[in-house]
């Protein structure tokens, strides 16, 4: 079973891009299997720094495919906008490969997401505007368009006409039913219906991104079998995180799409008996961008610490993230639905210059029980209050530490205090930035 999965146990921006990057060593193809330009990456690699939304960090590895599955939603502009900037940087994107069944999204879905988020005023879920609900939404109602239609222009005329049909009118009552909520709209916030919402100038421009795009259309799910059947090792890289997974995560704070291990195979085309490892990547401590609970939140200095130190804003917004202790029963949820059989642990180094570090091993419920497990109803999840363990802090600069033995003892302390916790090895742990600044863990198990 040489596939192997990379996903997030938190709520996002865990680092996953530089793990990926590094198992992606003896890999013959890394593939992208859900969400959409929302995510971002950032990668060191040879001292430059490289940002992606879309394209899977693999891109690097010019020796593997780098795919884009079906269970993506692509934005042709940042897409072209993405290969440009590779090409720039002198790096090849002769090795993408993006799904024929991938959809795409829409100058409307961009639209749409932005106005539900005015809509819903202060109750926002803060998306990242990027069009990815409307598009997955589309998907489901059937009006969806796929890359593969980008290459047939009558067949993308005509779904494109359906599909607009269908956005006026809702944008209408958008439009109509936040008027009255808010009694009337401030200028900046009217919708405008523009050419975003016009048939020809859509299809023109789709036409033209389909083009460009022609060499890199494929049938990747063949793809993936071809390498897997061949005992080549596939890397399967999720974007997201558990916390944030439509059906599992907490809703409705969370993203449109499956950011679970299982989801890997609906997303790239593979059947669950081709995964062998499933990795969850899970930062030193929490963070989350957007509404939604967050129990170990904090508000105080240690907070703005992780913030600082972390560089905590957001690689796809700008966004400030919101900070906290990790969670050690949220994580404990992640490892159970992902069924983790590795942890990788990130961004260690920004804890150190803490006298104590906490870890919430429990939850105590607004009517006083104690909840050891994450809570089924989102609303006890919401008064929830977290209960900590307190473990001795570090204050030594351990981005230099290359091997277990280089880490103070209270760093060891804290991986195998979490690591035994939950059940599952923490075979990596990353202490700086770069490629090369991470200490492989021995497994004793
Ligand atoms: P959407 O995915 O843009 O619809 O946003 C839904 C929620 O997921 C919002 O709270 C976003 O902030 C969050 N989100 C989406 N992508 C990421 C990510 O890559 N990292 C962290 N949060 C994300």
């Amino acid at each position: 079973m040489p596939g192997l999965v990379i996903v997030g146990t938190q709520w996002g921006d865990e680092g996953k891009g530089k793990v990926t990057d590094l198992l992606a060593k003896d890999a013959s193809a890394i593939v992208r299997f859900q969400g959409g330009n929302n995510a971002g990456h950032t990668i060191v690699h040879d001292g430059e720094e490289y940002k992606f939304h879309l394209i899977p960090s693999g891109i690097l590895h010019e020796d593997k495919y780098c795919v884009i599955g079906n269970g993506v939603v692509v934005d042709p502009r940042v897409l072209l906008e993405e290969i440009e900037g590779l090409h720039k940087a002198g790096v090849s994107a002769s090795n993408l490969r993006v799904s024929s069944n991938a959809h795409l999204i829409m100058p409307y879905h961009v639209l749409v997401d932005a106005a539900e988020e005015l809509k819903l005023g202060k109750l926002s879920i803060g998306t990242t505007r990027r069009g990815i609900g409307p598009a997955y939404a589309d998907k489901a109602y059937r009006i969806g368009i796929r890359v593969q239609d980008l290459l047939d222009e009558k067949i993308l005329r005509k779904k494109i006409m359906a599909a607009l049909e269908h956005k006026k009118k809702s944008l209408q009552e958008l439009a109509v039913r936040r008027r009255k909520l808010h009694k009337e709209a401030e200028p900046d916030e009217e919708i405008q219906i523009d050419d975003r919402l016009d048939l020809h100038t859509i299809t023109e421009q789709y036409l033209s991104y389909g083009h460009r795009l022609e060499p890199y259309i494929a049938d990747t799910a063949r793809l993936c079998w071809n390498e897997l059947d061949a005992g080549n090792k596939v890397i399967f890289e999720g974007a997201q995180a558990a916390l944030l997974d439509l059906d599992h995560g907490t809703y409705p704070f969370v993203t449109s799409s499956n950011p679970i291990a299982g989801a890997a195979c609906v997303g790239a085309g593979v059947g669950p008996t081709d995964i062998g490892e499933v990795w969850g990547i899970v930062k030193a401590y929490s963070t989350r961008v957007g509404s939604g609970p967050f129990p170990t939140e904090l508000f105080d200095e240690v907070g703005e610490h992780m913030s600082d130190r972390g560089h905590e804003f957001g690689t796809t917004t700008g966004r400030r993230r919101r900070c906290g202790w990790l969670d050690l029963v949220a994580l404990r949820y992640a490892v159970r639905l992902n069924r983790l059989s590795h942890l990788a642990m990130t961004k260690l180094d920004v804890l150190s210059g803490l006298e104590t570090i906490k870890v919430a091993v429990r939850y105590r419920s607004k009517e006083g029980a104690l909840l050891e497990d994450f809570p089924y109803h989102q609303t006890i999840l919401h008064n929830a209050t977290p209960e900590y363990v307190d473990l001795p802090g570090f204050s030594e600069d351990i981005t230099g530490c290359r091997s277990e033995e280089d880490l103070p003892p209270a760093a060891r302390e804290y991986i195998a205090f979490i690591s035994e916790f939950v059940g599952v090895p923490i075979s990596l742990v990353g202490v700086g930035p770069g490629r090369e600044e991470v200490v492989w863990v021995e497994d004793r198990g």
